[in-house]
């Protein structure tokens, strides 16, 4: 199959070196691309500022901000067959970015927001037959706001975890995860390696392209 992925944060600047951020480092992505490449999928990762090196096999676009990561999915949605949306896009950016570097003495101690789109509902209308994996990084309930998220995106499966964890979410090798497909019962995982969720959740893309 062609599978798309995205992976990392955004960052949305407010000058050319300030800018607000998530916590994410793009392992989740990275891992979910790799496991696909590894299955002879062609693979295509849109990631965001990211310190970790491209999966062998894997065709890389980097982008900064989340109208850019839109973009780039965007372009990439025509050729290929599955999305994976692993990047923790950031949900605001700051309504100016300057030019120049704001100083210290100019800096307002306000900084105005204004909502970045969603990528998910965005591309929604082109998904076609296409295969829609989302992800839900929660803190607080993650089975209701996950099934939220799962219809809200109309996606095919979403993979909730629980940030809150010391051995899930952000900057960890490892991840625990539960699957809610549409037409299924969650399936929760044991503690896995990125790599090892990565795997599952493309075997479940395969399964669900051959039905
Ligand atoms: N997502 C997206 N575009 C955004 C924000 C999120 O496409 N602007 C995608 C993420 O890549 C992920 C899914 O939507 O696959 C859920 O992201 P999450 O941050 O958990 O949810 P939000 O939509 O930001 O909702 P909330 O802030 O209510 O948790």
């Amino acid at each position: 199959m062609k599978i798309l992925v995205t992976a990392g944060p955004t960052r949305e600047h407010l000058d050319p070196v300030r800018f607000l951020s998530n916590r994410s480092t793009g392992r989740m992505g990275f891992a979910a691309a790799a496991a696909a490449a590894e299955r002879g999928h062609e693979v295509t990762l849109v990631t965001g500022p990211v310190a970790l090196d491209t999966p062998a096999g894997v065709r890389r676009v980097d982008v900064v901000n989340a109208r850019e990561m839109l973009e780039a999915t965007r372009r990439g949605l025509a050729g290929n067959e599955a999305l994976v949306m692993a990047a923790a896009v950031a949900d605001w950016r700051p309504k100016v970015c300057e030019a120049v570097k704001v100083k210290k003495s100019a800096m307002l101690p306000v900084i105005e927001i204004e909502p970045n789109p969603d990528i998910l509902k965005t591309l929604l209308p082109l998904k076609g037959e296409r295969v829609f994996v989302g992800f839900a990084a929660e803190t607080g309930d993650p089975a209701a706001e996950a099934r939220r998220k799962l219809y809200e995106k109309g996606l095919d499966l979403i993979v909730a975890n629980d940030v809150s964890l010391p051995d899930a979410g952000f900057a960890v090798e490892t991840n625990r995860v539960t699957l809610f497909g549409r037409d299924a019962e969650p399936v929760t995982l044991p503690l896995l390696s990125k790599l090892e969720v990565g795997r599952a959740l493309i075997a479940w893309i395969e399964g669900k392209a051959k039905r």
